[in-house]
């Protein structure tokens, strides 16, 4: 679906972070519905490097871009002789900033500094010496345990990737005090849809349990899943949001969720009816005690009034755009 009226011909883009989940559902939108927009793709792509939790440094996968035609470049967002030719060689006019080590349970704090909070900045100054309005990816996860519904203003970040993002917002405040561009970070709630399969073991819960449920394997839930509730939000509203967020009537730190908690005991029941079975949950004891967020709910009335944002998908619709998807996948990577 197409969220402004503007056609952005001959606008030029970039999406950092493009071969990742949001970044490529980003790349596509404007492909899909701007046809006229030069859109680039800036990832550093997966070269099967590893944090010490044992996951990929980075998540980009070349599969997220099959059927692309824009510009592919392969880089890293910390090298500054790449950030240099690109503020030489382009004249952006947007720019939507995903790339970041996303992986909430990385332990590197150097890395994670560097990468989400230092390069951010570096990609300020870009947009700013540019003219192009930036939306960035911030994250609930400045709200650590903080109680729900969640509000800007309130964070309490638990881990080093909550506090890293919560520093891109206070870094943003600061430059949106006095320069000529938008700049807008996106507090994503939990995202879920198309293209998250190659964040592996940190792709969202949805997909994890619709394969384990097509694997014909019993769903396992921690113990007490029907009280552990998360604001869980489609793709196409997060596209929503990013694309509302490129004229705001404010420059800010704007939440983007479905305003609802829902249990994981809802994602398997939902999974189950639309998958059509009807296996038994096994629960298990949850080892996360004291470092998991058991009540996540965005409070989006600024979103709203500020960014016209008004999300369309329940979780029940979410799920039964997605499911085709998760079959599809399944199919081809898991099976
Ligand atoms: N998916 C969610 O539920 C969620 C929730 C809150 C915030 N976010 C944020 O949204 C953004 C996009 O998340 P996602 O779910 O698409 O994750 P993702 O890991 O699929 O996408 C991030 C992309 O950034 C790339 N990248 C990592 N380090 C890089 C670097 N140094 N230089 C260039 N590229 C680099 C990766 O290769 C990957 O393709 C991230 O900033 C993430 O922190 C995501």
């Amino acid at each position: 679906m197409k969220y402004i009226e503007d056609d952005l011909k001959d606008k030029t883009i970039l999406i950092t972070g493009g071969a990742g989940f949001i970044g490529s559902n980003l790349a596509f939108y404007f492909q899909n519905n701007h046809p006229d927009t030069k859109v680039v793709v800036l990832d550093s792509f997966r070269s099967g490097e590893t944090l010490s939790n044992g996951n990929l440094k980075s998540f980009g996968h070349f599969k997220n871009l099959i059927g692309f035609k824009g510009e592919i470049i392969s880089g890293n967002i910390n090298d500054k002789d790449l950030l240099l030719d690109l503020e030489m060689n382009y004249q952006f006019d947007y720019i939507f900033h995903e790339a970041a080590i996303s992986d909430t349970t990385a332990q590197e704090q150097d890395l994670m500094i560097k990468t989400n909070v230092n390069a951010y900045k570096d990609l300020l100054e870009l947009a700013i010496r540019h003219g192009a309005n930036i939306i960035y990816a911030s994250s609930a996860a400045t709200y650590g345990n903080a109680p729900s519904p969640q509000r800007v203003g309130r964070e309490a970040p638990n881990n080093v990737y909550g506090f890293s993002k919560l520093s891109m917002d206070n870094l943003s405040r600061e430059y949106m005090q006095d320069c000529d561009i938008s700049i807008v970070g996106l507090r994503y709630f939990n995202v879920y849809g198309k293209g998250e399969y190659f964040k592996n073991s940190t792709a969202s819960m949805i997909l994890q349990f619709g394969h384990q449920i097509l694997s014909g394997k019993n769903p396992r839930l921690f113990e007490g899943s029907d009280k552990i509730l998360r604001d869980f939000i489609y793709i196409e509203d997060i596209i929503q949001a990013n694309i509302k967020a490129m004229n705001p009537k404010q420059s800010g730190i704007y939440n983007v969720g479905t305003g609802k908690a829902r249990s994981f005991q809802d994602i398997v029941d939902i999974l189950q009816k639309e998958l059509g079975t009807t296996l038994t949950c096994e629960y298990m004891p949850n080892p996360f005690v004291g470092s998991y967020q058991f009540h996540t709910e965005a409070n989006i009335e600024t979103t709203k009034q500020l960014l016209g944002y008004k999300p369309a998908y329940e979780m029940e619709d979410g799920i039964a755009s997605y499911v085709d998807e998760i079959k599809r996948i399944y199919e081809e990577e898991v099976k």
